[in-house]
Order: structure tokens, then C-alpha cells, then sequence
């Protein structure tokens, strides 16, 4: 039988909602991973100290006995958000960074910033208090054609906030682009980036060849081919700027199935075996361990996990649907499994 031991991972972006869907799809993370950091666009959003302890607490309810796993709070980063409220959240051992949303980027959006250069005094006051800035890195310029959004967000904005907040630790969330990878390596050690296993298996032909797919279209969507390479080679080259963040986003099927379809894939369900045939295909399964379980924790200053967890090398299919979610991959085989 063969197995692979590695440090407990980490998930350093996640979706978990509240309320029914939040029993059903914590527990698959919080077998797998010891800690995420948990992305606050619930409706109405995350965006006080006070709110985030609640959500905590509604976290910490849904984690099945016996199962040791830690949820890391982020604010939602709004127009309204005060030089005050940073302070506050700097001072609350659980919140561990801010989330920035362009306004209608994505899934509970709306709440998000229109002008990023009117919130730079907030940017500044993150810079101070050193908590880390999460970035949804999608212009919402209607004319910016949906495959580009990503990288014109570099050029418009990413670049001057970089320059004027030297020491603003930043994390790129899903990075989709080979620009968005090259952006990450070419700045300084304050800018990292997080990769969702969909877009190091998939490129765009998997939602809309052979029949539109709408379990695969998450935000920001599937690119070409060119642009999954460049990802898969961030993701293993053993460059601590890149780790590990799902954005396992579920909706139920009939939100998902829908004429106007929800974005987000519900990786929960076998996160860690999905990156691992990733990992596998590129015969990098040495490089596994700092991506997932080390380079993140590192950039965010936390002690790296001490347990250890273990996979088996062997084929297992996950599940059609799963309490009116479908998962992604539904129905196919994966080659590894955690015990
Ligand atoms: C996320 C969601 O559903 O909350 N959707 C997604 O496609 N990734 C939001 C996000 O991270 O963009
Ligand atoms: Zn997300």
C-alpha cells in the first residue's frame, strides 16, 4: 500500500456560509484541514469585530466532536469600514486579515468597494496594524471582457496599491493568470497568492466544451490552458508565495443549475485529494507539503501545524451530490484518499 504522510494542511481561502449548509459542508474541511480562514460575504456581509465572533461562534458549533479545527476570521473591507474598526480587529486574537471585494465582482459582492483609491486610508491603517489584505483581484468594468478581468486589475489597480503600501502584506486570492503568478513573483515578499485546486486541474473547455457545465464556473472563471500551466508551475515550484486556498464556494444544485447559475465549486468534499492528483500529474508530490501545509501559515506569521495526517494511494469516486450539493468532480475518481 502506498501512503504519503505530510504536516496537517491548512485551507487559507474558504466559503462555509451559515445556517443549513454551513453543518453540511464544515465537516469536510475540518477532517482535512486544522485551520481556514473564512471569507466573510454572508448576507448581510462580515464586517465588524462583533459580527465575525458571532459567525465565529456559529463555526465553532458546527464542528463535529472530537475534531480539532480552528476557524481564522477575515472582515468584509467596505466604504463604511473606519480607521477604527481596523484597530478593533487588530486588537481581537481571531481576526486575521481583511477581504477586499470589488463592488459586483462576485457572490455577495454588492457590499464591496467601487473606488479602491477612496478606501487607501484604510489600506494605510492595515499597513500599520500589519493585518494582512485580501484581494478579490477582478476589475467589474463592464467593457473588460470576463477572461481579462484579472490581469487589467494588476495594471489598474494592484500595482499603484503595492506602491503606495509598501508594507502592506497582501495576499492575491485565486490567482487565474500567468500575469497574476508573474505580478506575485516579480514584487516583494509582503504580496503572496492562493491557488483553488479547479484552476490547476482545469482550464476554461472544462465548463463550456461539450455542453455548458455550470458546476465548474466559479469567479474568476476557468482560463485557457496557457494559463493553468503557469499556475501548476507556481503551485509546484516550491516558491512560498503560493499556497494553498480552496475557495470551495457551495450553492445548492438548483442555485447552481440555474439560468442565471451562482459562481463558486464545492471542493470541500476531497480538497486535499484533488490538489494531490495535481500535484501527482506533475510528479511533484515532494512539493505538496509546503504549499499546503507550511508556505501559508509562514506568510501569515502563524506556528506551522505539528500533527501529521495520511493518504492512501487509491482510487475512490466522490459522490453524485451530497446533501443537495454537487461537489466538484462529482462522480469521478480520484486516486488518492485521507484516512
Ligand atoms: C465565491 C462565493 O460563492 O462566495 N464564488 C466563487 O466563484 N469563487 C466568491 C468568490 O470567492 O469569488
Ligand atoms: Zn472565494
Amino acid at each position: 500500500m502506498k501512503t504519503l504522510t505530510i504536516t496537517r494542511p491548512d485551507d487559507f481561502h474558504l466559503h462555509v456560509r451559515n445556517g443549513a449548509i454551513l453543518k453540511t459542508v464544515l465537516p469536510h474541511t475540518a477532517r482535512q484541514f486544522a485551520r481556514a480562514m473564512i471569507m466573510p460575504n454572508l448576507k448581510p456581509p462580515v464586517i465588524t469585530v462583533t459580527q465575525a465572533l458571532v459567525y465565529r461562534e456559529e463555526i465553532l458549533q458546527a464542528i463535529p466532536d472530537g475534531v480539532n479545527f480552528t476557524p481564522l476570521m477575515a472582515l468584509y473591507l467596505t466604504t463604511a469600514t473606519t480607521i477604527d474598526d481596523i484597530q478593533q480587529a487588530a486588537q481581537c486574537e481571531h481576526i486575521y486579515a481583511f477581504k477586499l471585494y470589488p463592488a459586483g465582482a462576485t457572490t455577495n459582492s454588492d457590499a464591496g468597494v467601487a473606488d479602491v483609491t477612496k478606501i487607501y486610508p484604510l489600506f494605510a491603517a492595515l499597513e500599520k496594524y500589519d493585518l494582512p489584505l485580501l484581494i478579490h483581484g477582478e476589475v467589474t468594468d463592464e467593457n473588460c471582457d470576463i477572461f481579462d478581468r484579472e490581469h487589467v486589475f494588476i495594471e489598474r489597480h494592484l500595482i499603484d496599491i503595492v506602491k503606495n503600501f509598501p508594507c502592506l502584506r497582501i495576499v492575491f486570492e485565486h490567482v487565474t493568470t500567468k500575469e497574476a503568478v508573474q505580478f506575485v513573483e516579480s514584487t516583494s515578499n509582503k504580496i503572496a497568492a492562493t491557488i483553488t485546486p479547479q484552476h490547476l486541474l482545469f482550464n476554461r473547455n472544462v465548463i463550456l466544451a461539450g455542453g455548458i457545465k455550470p458546476h465548474y464556473y466559479c469567479l474568476p472563471i476557468l482560463k485557457r490552458e496557457i494559463h493553468r500551466k503557469a499556475l501548476v508551475k507556481a503551485a509546484i515550484s516550491g516558491n512560498s508565495k503560493f499556497f494553498l486556498g480552496t475557495d470551495s464556494a457551495p450553492h445548492y444544485t438548483h442555485l447552481k443549475e440555474n439560468s442565471c447559475g451562482c459562481a463558486g465549486c464545492y471542493s470541500a468534499f476531497g480538497a486535499l485529494e484533488l490538489y494531490i492528483d495535481a500535484f501527482e500529474s506533475e510528479n511533484a508530490l515532494d512539493k505538496l507539503e509546503g504549499f499546503a501545509s507550511f508556505y501559508g501559515s509562514d506568510f501569515y506569521g502563524l506556528s506551522r501545524n505539528v500533527e501529521t495526517i495520511m493518504l492512501e494511494k487509491i482510487d475512490w469516486q466522490i459522490p453524485a451530490s451530497y446533501d443537495d450539493l454537487i461537489p466538484l468532480k462529482a462522480g469521478e475518481v480520484l486516486h488518492w484518499k485521507m484516512i
